[in-house]
C-alpha cells in the first residue's frame, strides 16, 4: 500500500513507519520538525518537510490508500496557555490534510486520538461508549477531529479509525521518547535517575491504594501494531473506534519503584499538590480493540516499558 504518515519524526509516527516499511509498504513521511527529530525517521521512508496544512504541497504527492495521522501538539498543560495553537494546528491543519486527501481520492484514514475525549470520567475501566467530555484544549482538539471524521465517514467520503491511545511510553533503541518538552512521567523519572535530580511527584491524595494517580501504559512498539491492523481492518470495516491500553492500571508511586529497580538509581521525590484536571485514575476497557483489530498488548508489562525506554538511552 501507498500509506502517507504524518508526524513520522516523532515518537509513536517513527516507530509505526518502521514496521510498514519493513512489510513492504510505501511509505511517504510529512512531518515539519517542529517537534519532531530528524533522526527519528526510518530507512526507507521518504521524507517531506511541510505542514499538514500545506495544502499546495499535500497536492503534488499524489493518491494515497491510506493515511496515518500521528502529527499535532501533544501537551495538555501548554493547551491550557495557548488554545488557539492547538485548534489552529490539531484542528484547523488536520481539516485542511484531510480535505486536501479526499480531493485526490484518500480510502482509509487513521487518526492519532486520546483517551484524553474523555476528561474527568470516574467509570474505571473506561469503555469506548462513554461520553467525550474532555477537560482541556487538547482533549477537546482530539473530539473535534473525531467528530469531523464521523461526519466524512457518514457521508460515503471514505472509512476512518480511531485510536484512543491511553499512556504512550517505552521505545525500541531506534525511537527512543524525546519529546520537545517532556512531561510524561517515565522518561521524567528517567531522567532524575540517571542525572541524580529530584523527581515531582504531583498528589499523594487522591483517592487510589497508594494516594497517587492510576494511569494505563502501552508500549510504542504495540501501538504501532495496533495501527497497522486498523489500516488492514478498514478493508473490511467502515469505521472504527477504539481505546488502545493494556486495562491494567499502575500508580506513580508504582511506576516509580520501577524505575528505581531497572535503573539501579534511588529517586529523591520531591511531593507535590495535585495538577488541575489530573483524574485520578484513567485505565481503558479493552475488548473492542480485541474484538475490532484482533490485538492485544504484547510488549506492555511495566518492566519492558521501562526497561526498553531506559535501555533505548544507553
Ligand atoms: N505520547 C502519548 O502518550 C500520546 C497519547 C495519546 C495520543 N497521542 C497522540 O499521538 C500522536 C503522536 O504523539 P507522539 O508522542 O509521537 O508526539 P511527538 O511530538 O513525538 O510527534 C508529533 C510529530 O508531529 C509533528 N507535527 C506537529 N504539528 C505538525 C504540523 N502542523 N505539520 C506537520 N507536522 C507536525 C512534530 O514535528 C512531531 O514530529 C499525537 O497526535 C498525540 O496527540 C500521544
Amino acid at each position: 500500500m501507498r500509506i502517507l504518515v504524518t508526524g513520522v519524526a516523532g515518537f509513536i509516527g517513527s516507530t509505526t513507519a518502521e514496521l510498514l516499511v519493513a512489510r513492504g509498504d510505501d511509505v511517504i513521511g510529512l512531518d515539519n520538525l517542529s517537534t519532531g527529530d530528524i533522526s527519528n525517521v526510518p530507512r526507507g521512508v521518504t521524507l517531506v518537510k511541510a505542514d499538514i496544512g500545506d495544502a499546495v504541497t499535500i497536492r503534488t504527492l499524489g493518491p494515497f490508500d491510506a493515511c496515518i495521522h500521528f502529527a499535532g501538539l501533544i501537551a495538555s498543560g501548554e493547551s491550557m496557555e495557548v488554545p488557539e495553537l492547538y485548534f489552529e494546528n490539531n484542528v484547523g491543519q488536520t481539516m485542511t490534510l484531510l480535505n486536501t486527501l479526499l480531493s485526490s481520492g484518500l480510502n482509509h484514514f487513521v487518526f492519532s486520538s486520546s483517551a484524553a475525549v474523555y476528561g474527568d470520567v470516574t467509570s474505571s475501566p473506561i469503555l469506548e461508549a462513554s461520553p467525550m467530555s474532555p477537560t482541556s484544549p487538547y482533549g477537546a482538539s482530539k473530539a473535534m477531529v473525531e467528530d469531523y471524521v464521523a461526519w466524512l465517514v457518514r457521508q460515503g467520503k471514505f472509512r476512518a479509525a480511531n485510536l484512543r491511545y491511553f499512556n504512550a511510553a517505552g521505545a525500541t533503541r531506534a525511537h527512543p521518547e524525546r519529546h520537545a518538552v517532556e512531561t510524561h512521567l517515565i522518561p521524567l523519572a528517567l531522567d532524575a535517575a540517571a542525572a541524580g535530580t529530584p523527581m515531582s511527584l504531583f498528589g499523594t491524595d487522591y483517592p487510589t491504594p497508594d494516594g497517587t494517580c492510576i494511569r494505563d501504559y502501552v508500549h510504542v512498539l504495540d501501538l504501532a501494531r495496533a495501527h497497522v491492523a486498523a489500516v488492514d481492518t478498514l478493508a473490511n470495516r467502515e469505521s472504527l473506534t477504539v481505546n488502545l491500553g493494556t486495562g491494567v492500571g499502575y500508580s506513580n508511586r508504582e511506576v516509580l519503584r520501577a524505575v528505581e529497580s531497572v535503573t539501579g538509581h534511588d529517586l529523591e521525590v520531591r511531593e507535590l499538590g495535585r495538577r488541575p484536571g489530573d483524574p485520578a485514575t484513567l485505565v481503558a476497557s479493552v475488548a473492542a480493540a480485541k474484538e475490532i483489530l484482533g490485538w492485544t498488548p504484547q510488549h506492555s508489562s511495566l518492566e519492558e516499558i521501562v526497561r526498553s525506554a531506559w535501555e533505548s538511552r544507553q
